[in-house]
């Protein structure tokens, strides 16, 4: 089968190569990969791995073999799942608890969205405890995570506030349910009962003024690369307040994967979340669409079709 292959030594990072089939284990389903999208934090990874290595952890697609154990969808069944790698394949080995049921109003592009994303917009939220008529602030509004968080947010009755880059990166959040859309955390007034920090540097240090007594910030990503110093004195007017640090992969235990993801494709399906969909390109379009996403070019998800007669 073809997979895009890690290819860290060579003239491309990565190539489209044919690659053995995968041989899925008792709890495994063998699920025919339709659509997967890229995160940022997987930019990194080519350079992290070995030759040969085939990432991907967000894919939509189609039971070909069910588990043989017995566990989660039969053959033929729409999907979405979270693998740890090797999900940009035609066919993936895909444990039978990480996945959900698509139904049919959710297209495969939709639901490659939700993985990495979805799991990390939900679950950071939900370290704000109850949100209805709370503050939030998000940064990275505009990304692959903020587009999501921001909805559900929305959603769940906070008052919003969307941290993007630059004037071009405001489009649509509004209608996505932000109050307020402001350039840079600087802009952000008043102070907030629950932060998603995701910029790091000087974005966190803001952070620590802007947080509520009592409030958290979430801390999940570093997408300036710049460190943060901090000291006691910084929280004199936040008393009581938290950094919590988070990864999706441990944030929850591993048998929440299959039902958070059925949550997250339910609020799709019933038109409450709907991702934001920045490029949709053959998956041999890879290094031009990942090249959008690490210059901010790219609005909410980047998603990639294996086959685009099939999505
Ligand atoms: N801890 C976890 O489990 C976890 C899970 C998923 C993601 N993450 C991390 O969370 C962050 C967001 O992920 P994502 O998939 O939403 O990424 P994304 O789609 O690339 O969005 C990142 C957003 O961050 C903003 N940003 C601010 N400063 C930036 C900088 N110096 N460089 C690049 N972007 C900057 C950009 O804002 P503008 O577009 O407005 O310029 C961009 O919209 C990444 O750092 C990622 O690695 C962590």
């Amino acid at each position: 089968m073809l997979a895009l292959v890690n290819t860290p030594h060579g003239p491309s990072p990565i190539e489209l190569r044919e690659i053995a089939e995968p041989t899925p284990a008792s709890n495994e389903a063998l699920v025919d990969v339709h659509a997967f999208s890229l995160n940022r934090g997987e930019l990194s990874s080519f350079a992290r791995n070995k030759e040969g290595w085939v990432p991907g952890q967000d894919i939509a697609g189609v039971v070909r073999r069910q588990a043989a154990s017995g566990a989660g969808p039969v053959a033929g069944t729409r999907v979405v799942a979270l693998v740890d790698d090797f999900g940009w394949a035609e066919r993936a080995a895909v444990p039978s608890h990480r996945m959900a049921v698509l139904p049919d109003n959710v297209s495969f592009t939709q639901a490659a969205t939700l993985p990495v994303a979805g799991l990390t917009a939900l679950r950071t939220l939900r370290h704000g405890g109850t949100l209805v008529g709370r503050r939030v602030l998000i940064t990275g509004a505009a990304g692959g995570v903020g587009t999501l968080a921001v909805q559900i947010a929305a959603r769940s009755g906070a008052h919003v506030t969307a941290v993007v880059g630059g004037p071009n990166r405001s489009a649509g959040l509004t209608a996505l349910g932000a109050s307020e859309v402001v350039e840079g955390i600087d802009n952000a007034i008043g102070r907030f009962a629950l932060i998603l920090e995701s910029g790091g540097g000087a974005s966190l240090a803001k952070a620590i003024q802007l947080v509520e007594a009592r409030g958290t910030i979430v801390v999940f990503g570093n997408s300036s690369t710049e460190s943060t110093t901090i000291s006691f004195a910084d929280f004199r007017g936040a008393p009581n307040s938290r950094i919590q640090s988070f990864s999706y992969f441990t944030s929850e235990p591993e048998e929440r994967f299959g039902p958070d993801l059925a949550l997250l494709v339910s609020l799709v399906a019933d038109g409450s979340l709907k991702p934001q969909i920045g490029a949709e390109r053959s998956w041999r379009d890879i290094l031009q669409v990942a090249e959008q996403l690490r210059a901010r070019r790219m609005a909410g998800k980047a998603v990639l079709i294996t086959a685009p007669n099939r999505a």
